[in-house]
């Protein structure tokens, strides 16, 4: 496709997802300053040259009046972004309620709530219902804004029936999504009472994605076993129809965060934390403050190591940067207090007058002090419970080129499918196990460490998250076209 002066015309790419890739903070009236967030996903899209993105999401925050909203949806177009504006009832029951008390912790195995198994099915059914207005409100701005030839890639548990709500619009539509998290087997989705719902709804698109290959199967299962679908290698099919089924497994922009390490404030910060550290070993996790990262887990293998190891003792230290997430559901509330419980126990053990053995922050780091601790770091442990990918650990990798420290993984974690090789595999709910893995990762030989590293460096900076997008949008477009030719054939 080419426009009048000879230029290729680029395919408009709507992506969706539940929050923008800008923070809103208003200052005023109609004043509202915003700031780009750099998630993963942000960094892919970025990247891709081949399409104009644009986004379309929740900004995180309530507008009630008219005047705020029409600033900040100016605000936003800017940046490419269109405002889906939910209003605190619909927060509550949509997001609180059943994507992060309900979708979330069943999809990484932690089951639905026990309070909605017995009594409380109208709060279950009242967040189900929410939770279908809201994607319908989603599906309502696509649809101002889609046209023809336009690709829509919506992502995440929280936008489940948006396929079908678009598709309800128009059957012509290309509908992608691509789930985040993992997708559990069949036996734990069919535990939900919408479980046929979603699925037909997620059935809907045209392509449909996962991070890993055992995710899509599970999802493929859950098909035929619930809605007696034939599944085949290419997908599920419905009287002909084929929903394409496949694994696209994530990356990073590993780029960003080489080049980071030469900016001279990362040098500095890098500097005052080897001054600050000198004589002992640093380990680091850097998680949100979830239940699914089994941070009182991995806490609790560092005190088993430091009981069984006195000679290391006043020679190793772990930071644990847990960033606060979801504060308004109270399993998430209920995990900040165990979790500093936890830590003030092992440092009252294990601390001196001059040192303690955990330095455990509740917030996040800037791109840069972030980047600058992932470098000095000589063991980083990522003990997820469960995780869909888990980009920390890619990261740490692309930041360890002098050091070639050691990345603990979760075997639960998808990032185990790619860096496994490289990485010191765990269970994270045996702490025996991984107490045993820190001291095999404080003892390895700079040979091993190398040998290791080389492989986790060589594939966090091949398959990147500009890759993964390029590929996936892609194999949509060829999707819709091979459906096509099948029809007319
Ligand atoms: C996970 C989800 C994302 C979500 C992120 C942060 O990675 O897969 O969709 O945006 O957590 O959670 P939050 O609830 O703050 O958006």
């Amino acid at each position: 496709w080419e426009q009048p002066d000879g230029k290729p015309i680029r395919q408009r790419l709507l992506v969706v997802a539940n929050r923008l890739p800008v923070s809103a903070v208003r200052r005023g009236e109609e004043s509202w300053s915003l700031e780009i967030s750099g998630g993963g996903l942000v960094s892919a899209l970025l990247g891709v040259k081949e399409f104009e993105a644009r986004w379309i999401g929740w900004a995180g925050v309530n507008v009630p009046d008219e005047a705020g909203q029409r600033a900040l949806t100016k605000a936003l177009a800017e940046k490419r972004c269109i405002p889906v504006f939910l209003d605190e009832e619909i927060v509550h029951q949509y997001y609180n309620g059943y994507c992060n008390n309900i979708l979330w912790p069943l999809f990484h195995y932690l089951g639905l709530p026990q309070e909605d198994r017995l009594a409380t099915t109208r709060s279950f059914q009242s967040q189900f219902a929410a939770y279908k207005r809201a994607n319908q409100m989603f599906a309502d701005v696509v649809n101002e804004i889609y046209e023809e030839g336009d690709v829509v890639w919506c992502h995440d548990y929280h936008l489940m029936f948006l396929p079908r709500c678009l598709k309800d619009y128009n059957s012509q539509m290309k509908v992608g999504w691509f789930l985040h998290t993992p997708f559990p087997s069949s036996e734990i989705h069919r535990t939900l009472p919408s479980r046929s719902e979603l699925l037909g709804a997620v059935l809907a698109a045209d392509l449909v994605g996962f991070h890993t290959y055992d995710y899509a199967r599970h999802f493929v299962s859950a098909c035929t076993r619930i809605l007696g679908l034939e599944g085949t290698p290419e997908g599920v099919e419905d009287q002909g129809r084929l929903t394409r089924v496949a694994a696209f497994p994530i990356g990073i922009d590993s780029e960003r965060f080489i080049r980071a390490l030469e900016v001279h404030e990362v040098q500095e910060h890098i500097k005052d934390l080897k001054e600050r550290f000198a004589g002992r070993k640093v380990m680091l996790g850097v998680d949100r403050l979830d239940m699914i990262k089994g941070i009182p887990q991995k806490i609790l293998a560092f005190e088993k190591f430091l009981e069984e190891n006195p000679y290391w003792r006043d020679k190793v230290v772990l930071l644990q940067i847990a960033v606060p997430t979801r504060t308004d559901v109270p399993e998430y509330q209920k995990l900040t207090s165990q979790v500093h419980e936890i830590v003030g126990r092992i440092n009252g053990r294990f601390g001196t007058l001059t040192a303690v053995p955990i330095h455990h922050l509740d917030r996040s780091l800037d791109f840069h002090a972030l980047c600058a601790l992932y470098a000095v770091t000589d063991v980083a442990l990522v003990t997820s419970l469960r995780d869909g990918m888990n980009l920390v650990s890619y990261e740490f990798v692309a930041c360890q080129e002098l050091k070639k420290g050691v990345l603990i993984l979760s075997e639960f974690a998808g990032a185990a499918q790619s860096l496994g090789a490289g990485a010191i595999l765990v269970n994270p709910w045996n702490i025996t196990e991984v107490a045993a893995s820190i001291g095999q990762a404080l003892n390895m030989s700079a040979e091993e460490r190398e040998k290791r590293h080389r492989h986790n460096f060589l594939h966090v900076t091949t398959h990147t998250a500009q890759e993964w997008a390029e590929t996936f949008v892609s194999e949509l477009n060829d999707t819709v076209i091979e459906a096509q030719q099948r029809i007319r054939k």
